[in-house]
């Protein structure tokens, strides 16, 4: 069946508005829920930030007062929509499982995004992004069985696999190698628009979470990992925004972002397994294509163009979370050692690279790789889980089963 969300009527503005007694969600169980609905949750809590975000830069730069009130009017619902959203998460969890919840979304989403990507620069830059999250998962499982002496299955329940990927070190790599090309917007297709939206906005919520809670730790290698890995999601919010061709204008960029929403919510109304939580990709739905009305109208009038001309004719297939794990495998066997050279990729170091290898390193040991060796002595063994037999590349295998 198909949805054209321009067509649709939403929840009139006003209509929007919440109370606390609304507001006051109740988590999900963190022990009988689907990690996958903790992931949409996770997604739409990035989705929401970004709404707000950009709207607030936006409104730093409408000159229209009237223009500005009627941002302000969406943003507050917005912001209304990331409380009841990111409150889903269950209190009981700990930092460290919500970090690793983290970055099975950025594991699983990415795939996701990679696999349906019809644009090849645009795809190679997601699974290039990908291994890395991949590892970071690991790195941080081993930090989670190092300090809270429990083991990262648990929270992803074999959905995803734990080894290494490309290894967090070697990402290290020189600001200006993190820039990519931008997709061009007369021709690029309406699904690499969006697919380039979601993985920024969830990179930049990432980054953001790590350089927030980061210090909360106690246990210096803990607070280390954080900054660590926290500097590698700066260079991923780099390296996907980069994506994005910076000649939209505001107006299509407000109208991009809502069109987004309409589509991120539709798919997991979809796909979502608990109903309770169904429900509420449903409301917020329904409040985003108001939200896109709005923008749409907002289009019109300032750019002086049609909305349909920009945005797709119907959603796309719903963005689904599930298991990657042979399409991760047959990266990890193929692309591991890959490196970014400005614009395009090299798979041997460049003198580029290893200058900034050197500064930012100095022949110590990072944090990323002190962890794993440091829960191999504590827990007799470092922590993986290898559902799919031993590691595809052969020099990153461990010689005891797993
Ligand atoms: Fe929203
Ligand atoms: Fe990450
Ligand atoms: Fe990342
Ligand atoms: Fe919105």
């Amino acid at each position: 069946m198909t949805f054209n969300p321009l067509r649709e009527r939403g929840i009139p503005l006003d209509d929007q508005l919440r109370t606390w007694r609304e507001l006051a969600v109740m988590p999900i169980d963190p022990d009988e829920s689907d990690p996958y609905t903790r992931c949409r949750i996770i997604t739409m809590n990035g989705l929401e930030t970004e709404a707000i975000f950009f709207s607030h830069n936006m409104a730093r730069h409408c000159p229209d007062v009237e223009m500005k009130q009627q941002l302000a009017r969406v943003r507050y619902i917005e912001s209304q929509q990331q409380k009841a959203v990111n409150w889903l998460l269950p209190g009981l969890a700990s930092v460290l499982e919500t970090t690793i919840a983290y970055e099975q979304v950025a594991v699983d989403l990415t795939s996701w995004v990679a696999r349906m990507e019809p644009d090849p620069y645009l795809r190679q830059a997601y699974e290039f992004g990908v291994l890395e999250d991949f590892d970071h998962l690991y790195r941080y499982a081993n930090l989670y069985e190092m300090i809270e002496h429990r083991r990262a299955e648990k929270i992803v329940d074999g959905l995803t696999e734990v080894m290494p990927g490309r290894p967090t070190y070697l990402q290290h790599r020189h600001p200006v190698d993190n820039v990519r090309q931008n997709y061009d917007r007369t021709v690029a297709s309406p699904i690499s628009k969006l697919h380039a939206l979601t993985i920024m906005s969830t990179e930049q919520q990432t980054m953001n979470f790590y350089m927030n809670v980061g210090p909360l730790y106690m246990e210096p290698i803990a607070r280390q990992l954080y900054q660590e890995i926290g500097m590698i999601e700066e260079e991923h919010v780099t390296h996907y925004e980069s994506l994005v061709d910076p000649g939209e204008t505001w107006w299509e960029m407000l109208l991009n972002h809502e069109y987004n929403e309409c589509y991120l919510y539709h798919s997991f109304m979809e796909t979502e397994s608990d109903p309770r939580i169904k429900a509420i990709w449903e409301l917020h739905l329904n409040m985003e294509l108001e939200h896109l009305g709005l923008a749409a109208e907002a289009f019109k009038r300032f750019d002086g163009r049609d909305p349909e001309q920009v945005l797709a004719p119907e959603l796309p297939v719903p963005v689904t979370f599930e298991p990657n794990k042979a399409y991760l495998r047959e990266l990890l066997a193929t692309q591991i050692d890959y490196t970014t050279i400005g614009t395009g990729y090299v798979q041997e170091a460049h003198e580029r690279f290893e200058a900034m290898q050197r500064a930012v390193l100095d022949d110590e040991k990072p944090a990323s790789e002190v962890v794993i060796a440091e829960n191999a002595m504590k827990s007799g063994h470092e922590y993986r889980l290898e559902t799919e037999g031993p590691h595809p590349v052969q020099s990153l295998r461990t010689n005891r089963p797993t």
